[in-house]
């Protein structure tokens, strides 16, 4: 389990060390003879799971658990006793000679969890190597014979293979429940449960309160999740027929782990491991944006996140109450304005939407969609219809015949399906109905379902479609609701293809293979949109050089970087850095676009930040609100997450070297972005460790050993990002931080209040009243984590992310800080002060030989 050997596991092993007491040995079978105490394990026969006693955080709780063998970093998948701890002693799980169930005990004999079933024979119970742990008679291997399993009873774990829902036989419908926090297990308040109602579908429920609903299941997908597609390894499954309703996935490859988790604090994640990168990686949650809350929009509203508001009526429909509405708070929903007239009505195709919510719709597979419009015209309560399963064309049939709730709107490429909405005639033939006031271009059709003539008996059904809309073309149909994706691709399309950019030319290697191709631009196409450099356009100048906005012709934005003509480079090692640059991508790094070699010219072209550097807002007194705490925990999520992607998962290893919150760039949804990074790869120094005489870093951001002896290593990195973080948190300055004793700086400052228990404290008040008191606390623990005085007792990056993200993580206590404000730096020879002359470089980044 724990590999000595490797350095960088060291933290890992720490933390593994928290929980486990010690691993002497481990059984394979529980039987009435055989049974599990204090420190042993039962293993699973490929070795794939473990399953032990485990103390989490600082508590002396003990509790039975599984989780990855073969994954150092202990993830707990399953816990029996999550509501009742054996307190300060390991117990023994066993079978009971009492009545053969599985039974916890305590020191005292006292039993504190049973399987408690009613039992003869001879069982014996057993970890299988997909996770599930079981109880089973001893000569009996066969599934549908298990007595009890965990699979019957998850706690906040989906794994490949189990199944989430309904079991008609046992009466049992099998949910998952959040911890309490990252180190309570006992039951919490968030569960995702499948609702058999209707057309099921699962709900994510903090206590009675709805949050989120998948949408119910269309033949492809869970209508409320686009990103669902059963791409190689995953399939993802379901089930509804008499015996069962449920919900399940499994992987084709046996290398690649993957769990669905619901969060302590109420988010639903799907985690994968990859062996070749090892480490759990977040691969997609919900709740994931404003139109995933439910009911957002209210009755007959629908959620569109590509629309600004978000919330629309359906058409026919106005906002019920108005005042609210245009302050944005969509819940009151809409009311239909015209009448509808069950004879008459006709029915309104919305393309692309999460159905409504299914609870009370009623279902028939065997009827075709013509049937359906036919079935829900003749029930005059019937609101709407649509395909039950959108494979193959389509089948089956939905109605719904209540009020619509949780409607949202995807982009034509992301998925939803076609939704029958009825309306009265009169909306069919009026266009731009009231209620509608966008006019936001989706694609819509009306059809027209032929009335019946009178009440008499049984008529031939015959559908006529009529297109009444012209058609449009959707112009939304590219942009995409993860957002950030949308304006980059654009820009980057533009690059490349734009024909109004001869300028731009394909590059490919000189030894004929095609390789990755970076935009070389021409010189004078940069002048122009930059308007010959002008100070107007300029953004911001670093060590490196002169930041400037420039404007394509077509009004794409860019941020040109003109560096300083001393780069020390001759031009084809300058290209072949900035093509190994550029193919660094990760949404949480700025976008190298392209770069520019003539004259004495080196200029890199990046996607440009709306919102500017971190810097600008944080340590302003009047931005400074527009950070609320939970934007600021994303914002370390994401800078964690950049700089992990630099450290380890990029194909070299890139050490910053100069991170800090003016090298945080903003994009328009605020989402963090790294910069500046491959400088010290650019200008000419590439080693994972090593002294260098040419020291650039920013004081207040720099290691003790960096500042103090040029040495450099992803840890003085993690450095730098744990200055970052207090400061994020703090909303001050590392730098010039002035409490009253100004012997503090913000690193000791931090330190004293959180070791006094006053770590909250640490906190901007301008991060708002509504924020999670332990997210703040485990930042700031994080945050003082990374600042140790020595390398080796920070964390590294892939540490810090978990630590950051996830609850099986147990965060170290941190010792005293490192300083290295108030110590000067050793001086260096002179060759460093490479400055662009004529842009002068003063307080952003400084060369340790100017040190002030
Ligand atoms: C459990 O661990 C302790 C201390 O490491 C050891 O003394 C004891 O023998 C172990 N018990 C078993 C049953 O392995
Ligand atoms: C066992 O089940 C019974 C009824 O099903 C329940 O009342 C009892 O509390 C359960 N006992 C334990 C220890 O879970
Ligand atoms: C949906 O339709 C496809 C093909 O028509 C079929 O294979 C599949 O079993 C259907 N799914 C459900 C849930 O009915
Ligand atoms: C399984 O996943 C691993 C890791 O991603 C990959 O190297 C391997 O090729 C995959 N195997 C198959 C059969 O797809
Ligand atoms: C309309 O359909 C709903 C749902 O199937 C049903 O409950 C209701 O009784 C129907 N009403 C009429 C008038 O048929």
């Amino acid at each position: 389990m724990i590999n000595t050997a490797h350095h960088h596991n060291h933290f890992r092993r720490l933390i593994c060390l928290f929980f486990i007491i010690s691993l002497t040995t481990s059984i394979n079978l529980i039987t009435p003879t055989q049974f599990l105490t204090g420190n042993q394990t039962l293993l699973s026969a490929g070795e794939q799971f473990e399953l032990g006693f485990f103390t989490p955080g600082n508590t002396n709780n003990y509790y039975i658990g599984i989780w990855y063998k073969q994954i150092d970093l202990q993830t707990f998948v399953w816990v029996a006793n999550r509501d009742k701890p054996l307190r300060n002693s390991p117990g023994i799980l066993k079978i009971s000679s009492d009545d053969n169930n599985l039974v916890l005990t305590d020191s005292t004999g006292k039993t504190l969890w049973s399987s408690n079933l009613s039992i003869n024979g001879n069982p014996v119970a057993e970890l299988l190597d997909n996770g599930n742990f079981i109880l089973r008679q001893s000569n009996d291997e066969d599934p549908e014979n298990y007595l009890w399993q965990s699979f019957d009873h998850p706690t906040d774990t989906m794994l490949p293979g189990m199944k989430l829902g309904w079991d008609a036989k046992s009466g049992l419908n099998r949910y998952i429940t959040s911890w309490k926090s990252i180190d309570d297990p006992s039951t919490g308040d968030y569960s995702f449960k499948l609702d058999i109602n209707g057309f099921p579908e699962i709900y994510l429920t903090k206590k009675q309160r709805i949050d989120y609903r998948s949408g119910p299941w269309n033949g492809l997908r869970f209508s409320g999740v686009p990103e669902m597609t059963s791409n190689s390894p995953f399939t993802f499954l379901f089930v509804m027929n008499q015996d069962e309703v449920f919900y399940s996935f499994d992987l084709s490859n046996t290398s690649v782990y993957s769990r669905l988790i619901i969060r302590h604090w109420g988010a639903l994640q799907r985690w994968t491991w990859i062996s070749t990168t090892s480490d759990w990686n977040l691969f997609w949650y919900a709740p994931k944006d404003q139109c995933d809350d439910y009911r957002e929009c209210g009755v007959y509203g629908i959620c569109d996140t590509n629309a600004s508001p978000v919330c629309k009526c359906l058409k026919g429909f106005v906002p019920r109450n108005l005042q609210a509405w245009n302050l944005r708070d969509g819940s009151d929903g809409c009311v239909r304005v015209g009448d509808l007239d069950c004879g008459s009505d006709g029915f309104l195709i919305l393309h692309n939407v999460k159905l409504p919510e299914s609870g009370t719709a009623f279902v028939d597979m065997n009827m075709n969609l013509n049937e359906c419009g036919v079935f829900c015209k003749r029930n005059c309560s019937c609101m709407g219809y649509s395909n039950a399963n959108i494979t193959g064309g389509g089948t089956g049939c939905v109605i719904w015949a209540a009020d619509l709730y949780d409607m949202r709107q995807y982009a034509a490429a992301e998925g939803g399906q076609d939704f029958y909405l009825r309306v009265p005639q009169g909306d069919l033939e009026q266009q731009g109905a009231v209620g509608s006031e966008d006019d936001s271009g989706k694609t819509e059709k009306i059809i027209k379902i032929a009335g019946f003539t009178g009440g008499i008996g049984i008529l031939l059904v015959g559908l006529a479609i009529f297109l009444l809309w012209r058609k449009r073309k959707s112009r939304n149909a590219q942009s995409n609701i993860l957002g950030n994706r949308g304006p980059k691709e654009r820009s980057q399309d533009f690059l490349l293809n734009t024909p109004t950019i001869p300028s731009i030319r394909e590059h490919s290697g000189e030894n004929g293979e095609e390789e990755f191709d970076l935009p070389l631009i021409d010189l004078s196409t940069i002048v122009i949109s930059t308007n010959n450099f002008s100070d107007a356009n300029k953004l911001g100048q670093g060590g490196f050089g002169c930041v400037y906005k420039g404007i394509l012709t077509e009004g794409e934005e860019i941020a040109v970087k003109r560096l300083s003509k001393s780069s020390g480079q001759g031009i084809e090692e300058f290209k072949n850095e900035v093509k190994l640059i550029a193919r660094l991508q990760h949404r949480n790094l700025v976008r190298l676009l392209g770069c520019c070699v003539e004259m004495e010219e080196k200029m890199l072209i990046y996607e440009y930040m709306e919102n500017k550097s971190l810097d600008s807002f944080l340590f302003n007194k009047d931005k400074g609100s527009l950070l609320d705490w939970q934007r600021r925990f994303k914002i370390i999520c994401g800078i964690a997450r950049g700089l992990l992607y630099l450290h380890q998962d990029s194909r070299f290893r890139i050490i910053h070297r100069d991170l800090k919150a003016s090298n945080i760039l903003l994009d328009k949804e605020m989402n963090p972005k790294i910069s500046d990074f491959g400088m010290a790869r650019i200008f000419g120094a590439d080693q994972t460790e090593a002294n260098t005489k040419r020291v650039v870093g920013t004081y207040g951001y720099m290691s003790p050993e960096y500042a103090m002896d040029g040495l450099f290593s992803v840890k003085s990195d993690v450095f730098s990002f744990g200055v970052l973080v207090l400061e994020i948190v703090s909303g001050k300055k590392n730098r010039g931080f002035y409490q009253t004793n100004n012997q503090l700086n913000l690193l000791s400052y931090a330190w004293k209040l959180y070791r006094e228990g006053r770590g909250i404290e640490v906190m901007d008040s301008a991060a708002g009243e509504s924020f999670s008191g332990s997210e703040v606390m485990r930042c700031i623990q994080v945050g003082l984590l990374c600042v140790q005085e020595h390398a080796e007792d920070r964390p590294n990056m892939s540490t810090v992310v978990l630590m950051l993200s996830s609850d099986c993580a147990s965060v170290p206590q941190p010792k005293h800080p490192g300083y290295c404000l108030g110590r000067r730096p050793v001086e260096n020879d002179s060759s460093s002060s490479k400055q662009d002359e004529s842009c002068t470089v003063n307080q952003v980044t400084v060369t340790v030989i100017d040190g002030r």
